[in-house]
């Protein structure tokens, strides 16, 4: 009979999911106690070197500097205040002038492994007492333009936004996808004269974006040429903005085949928007803007523009933010301030993430100062905002990827090729499988190998792109975690159970080997893992923690044969294998990878 949820949640509760913020909130209880707040006092909790235990909290050090005590002495005295949820899990020694090392007992490393026996028990352990849990974020992300085809360019948005909206749900947060595209360039104008003339209807049926790619350098170069079909395209934009039927189909014929387009691209990734609000969508929303940062003194106008200045920054009391250009139109900036509004009164959004390449850093910033003093001078509530920044991909010449001709590499081409590198990795080492399953692997391989290389980057950095480095078994590679996660898969179709069945493990006594407990100490490190990962929006501390997670796995499943005739021995290395597979699994689809059973 399956235990009552609620008293298996209640179980849950009592084992410390994360046993580094469980230490800190005890260490802040022993200081409490021993009325160290009078000046005030940080506990400094980091992953130890392992050497030293599990954990390491420097915070006493430099309080007793400060009170001018005798740093052991008060250490001391701190060890004796903790309360029972770090003795009855951590041994807690002194370490040098009066650091904190603490080492998880092997019963509490029992405890956390067969409590956290699920993904929606990891999820529980994880919503619990965070910051994100219970709040709106709205993420921005991929966001192209219209008419035209995504690119390498467009790679990271996608990939590092999608694995963010993950995280942050896993965090318990409310998470809003919005694709905030770009659709009303004044590149419709040409864009429109050449639909109207030169439309090519087989190519539109087939490869809708090539034509309106091929239609907008045809109107771009006759708009250069000749002074009238400039003239022309104007109009046609004016016509367009002031509402005209025919126009407007077009305009919407354009977008509608285009999202369709992006759409396949986003299926690859497994990415579903909640909302694909473009730019236009904002179009009448933008007066408001105008009138309230006018009215506030924040907006003034300056050459026909209307335009932002901020005296407190040493940039941007110069560099002006316009908010509506010298023709009167709209533009990106006065989008985003509608946008902004909107996501804050619609989507009640309490943060909303922007990820963006660093090249719009400034747009950034000044769309978020601007925001912070009309917000504040309207009484509103500002969302936390945050530019989830991103560095460039590059090539192996260390200039911004392209083809071998200077062109953009449509991000079409890339993931084709990505499946076909990976459909060799996976001709070499999936000799079992039959064509058909090889060429499944194979898409998973490809498309989550070039996912993977992104995100296990930090962020902020260019990186170079690399096939080789990418789609291989060595190093920390999805095809490296994919195996390690079908191999674990296959340990238990071998011995004929599966990971989820319990009483496979029901056997199983205590960890024993040097390499159980090392495995299992760092099964027990997902939880920082997932938080280094979500609380700087950073996907590479999940990456680097699952890679060493596999390495640690390896070495165990080298050293520790799971097939032996002794129940106990072989139910608790099962054990571990599915625990392995369980985090392994969930980490890799938090980036936003598939995993496979079979490989
Ligand atoms: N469409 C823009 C571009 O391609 C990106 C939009 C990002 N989102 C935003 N709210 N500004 O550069």
């Amino acid at each position: 009979m399956p235990r009552p949820p609620v008293q298996r949640l209640i179980e849950v509760m009592s084992v410390p999911f994360n046993f580094a913020t469980a230490i800190e909130a005890g260490l802040n209880d022993a200081a409490q106690a021993l009325g160290l707040d009078t000046a005030p006092f940080a506990p400094e909790v980091h992953t130890a070197d392992p050497r030293h235990g599990d954990f390491q909290a420097n915070g006493v050090l430099p309080y007793a500097k400060r009170t001018k005590q005798n740093p052991r002495a008060l250490a001391e005295k701190v060890i004796a205040a903790l309360p029972s949820t770090i003795t009855t899990n951590f041994d807690v020694t002194i370490a040098g002038p009066g650091f904190l090392n603490f080492t998880l007992q092997i019963p509490a490393l029992e405890r956390w492994l067969t409590t956290y026996d699920t993904e929606e028990l990891l999820r529980t352990g994880a919503t619990s007492a965070q910051p994100e849990a219970g709040k709106t974020f709205v993420v921005d992300y991929s966001s192209p333009n219209t008419a035209k085809q995504m690119h390498v360019g467009h790679l990271r948005s996608i990939v590092i936004g999608e694995a963010i909206c993950r995280l942050l749900d896993f965090s318990g947060a409310k998470v809003i996808r919005d694709n905030h595209i770009g659709d009303w360039g004044t590149g419709f104008g040409k864009l429109i004269w050449a639909y109207k003339r030169q439309l090519n209807s087989n190519a539109l049926a087939t490869d809708p974006l090539e034509e309106f790619e091929r239609l907008y350098k045809v109107g771009n170069s006759a708009a250069d040429a000749d002074e009238s079909v400039l003239e022309n395209a104007r109009e046609e934009l004016v016509k367009l903005q002031a509402g005209d039927e025919e126009n407007l189909s077009i305009w919407r014929r354009i977008n509608e085949v285009s999202l369709a387009a992006f759409q396949k691209l986003y299926d690859q990734f497994g990415v579903t928007f909640d909302h694909t609000l473009g730019e236009s969508f904002y179009n009448d929303k933008v007066p408001q803007v105008y009138q309230e940062l006018t009215d506030i003194g924040l907006a003034a106008e300056s050459q026909g523009a209307l335009v932002v200045f901020h005296p407190d920054h040493p940039r941007f009391n110069e560099q002006p933010f316009i908010i509506r250009k010298s023709d009167g139109a709209a533009n990106y900036a006065s989008t985003d301030l509608a946008t902004l509004l909107y996501r804050t009164e619609q989507f009640k959004a309490d943060a909303s993430i922007y990820v963006i390449d660093s090249r719009q850093g400034d747009h950034c910033q000044q769309l978020f100062l601007t925001a912070a003093k009309w917000f504040e001078k309207t009484n509103r509530r500002l969302p936390r905002l945050e530019h989830t920044s991103f560095g460039t991909v590059l090539g192996e010449n260390g200039k911004p990827l392209k083809t071998r001709s200077g062109e953009n590499i449509k991000l079409r081409d890339l993931l084709a090729e990505a499946t076909e590198r990976a459909a060799t990795l996976v001709g070499q080492k999936s000799t079992n499988l039959s064509p058909q399953e090889q060429a499944s692997v194979a898409a998973v391989v490809g498309v989550g190998s070039v996912q993977y290389a992104d995100l296990c980057q930090n962020r902020s950095s260019d990186y170079v792109f690399s096939w080789d480095k990418m789609i291989s078994l060595e190093g920390n590679t999805a095809a490296y975690q994919l195996y390690a996660v079908a191999r674990i898969h296959s340990i238990f179709r071998t011995l004929e159970t599966s990971p989820t069945e319990p009483t496979a493990f029901a056997a199983a006594d205590g960890l024993e080997t040097t390499t159980e407990i090392a495995l299992a100490r760092k099964l027990a490190k997902f939880p920082e893992g997932l938080r280094g990962a979500v609380s700087q929006l950073r996907p590479h501390a999940l990456g680097l923690y699952l890679y060493e997670l596999a390495g640690e796995f390896s070495a165990f499943y080298n050293n520790d044969k799971v097939a032996v005739p002794e129940a106990n021995i072989r139910a608790r290395r099962l054990r571990l294998c599915a625990r392995t597979l369980l985090i392994l699994e969930t980490g890799l689809h938090l980036m936003g990878l598939r995993t496979l059973q079979r490989m």
